[in-house]
């Protein structure tokens, strides 16, 4: 179902007032390091691009055509593909990052499958997610309002444990910030030693 999430002005109208507080902050505060060959999952409309420094290597790649063209407007080589069939090869990436995208992802555990053939040796997955809080009160009211937010967000889950889903898959979690209770996660993590 389309939502919020797959109409570029809507989501930007929507999104870019968070970027001038908070949000953008965290952007800055988990990205802005990073250098060498970085891939951005679930790039959207590319309001994480100017997170990087310009030293980076981004490429960003997304499921939806029209975010596509939009993020490539921002200035980044931006590729249409699915995170659950990367269309790149093994050992592509010193880091791969995510804002705000494993809550949408149809198949996260297949994702984070991905994540980990593309990263290089010693190569990390760096997210910005938000998730549910792991406290018993907020996450009953997030399970309550998912169906509803997910109709109108275009696939957003909001109750979703991205770092339960990292643990579950045998990722080592190097980093794990809460802010705002636990609804939003800066996570940081080594893929599984490959066999
Ligand atoms: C909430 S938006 C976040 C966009 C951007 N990262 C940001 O920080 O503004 C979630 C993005 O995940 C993308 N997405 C959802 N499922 C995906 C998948 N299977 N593969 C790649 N991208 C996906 C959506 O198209 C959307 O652009």
């Amino acid at each position: 179902m389309r939502g919020v999430e797959q109409h570029p002005a809507l989501y930007d109208r929507v999104v870019q007032p968070l970027d001038t507080g908070k949000l953008g902050a965290w952007r800055r505060q988990i990205f802005a390091s990073l250098s060498g060959d970085i891939l951005e999952l679930g790039v959207g409309t590319g309001l994480n691009l100017p997170a990087y420094n310009a030293s980076a290597r981004v490429i960003g790649v997304d499921v939806e055509l029209d975010l596509v063209r939009r993020a490539r407007d921002r200035g980044a080589p931006v590729l249409v593909g699915n995170g659950e069939r990367l269309p790149f090869p093994d050992a592509a990436f010193d880091y791969v990052t995510s804002a705000l995208v494993f809550c949408s992802i149809p198949d996260p555990a297949q994702a984070l499958r991905e994540v980990a053939r593309v990263l290089r040796p010693g190569g990390r997955l760096i997210q910005l997610e938000h998730t549910r809080t792991n406290h018993a009160l907020p996450d009953a009211l997030l399970d309550l309002i998912t169906p509803l937010w997910s109709t109108v967000a275009g696939g957003c889950h909001p109750n979703r444990d991205t770092p339960a889903l990292l643990l579950d898959a045998g990722w080592q979690v190097l980093r794990h910030d809460r802010r705002l209770g636990g609804l939003i996660r800066l996570l940081e993590a080594l893929p599984p030693a490959r066999p």
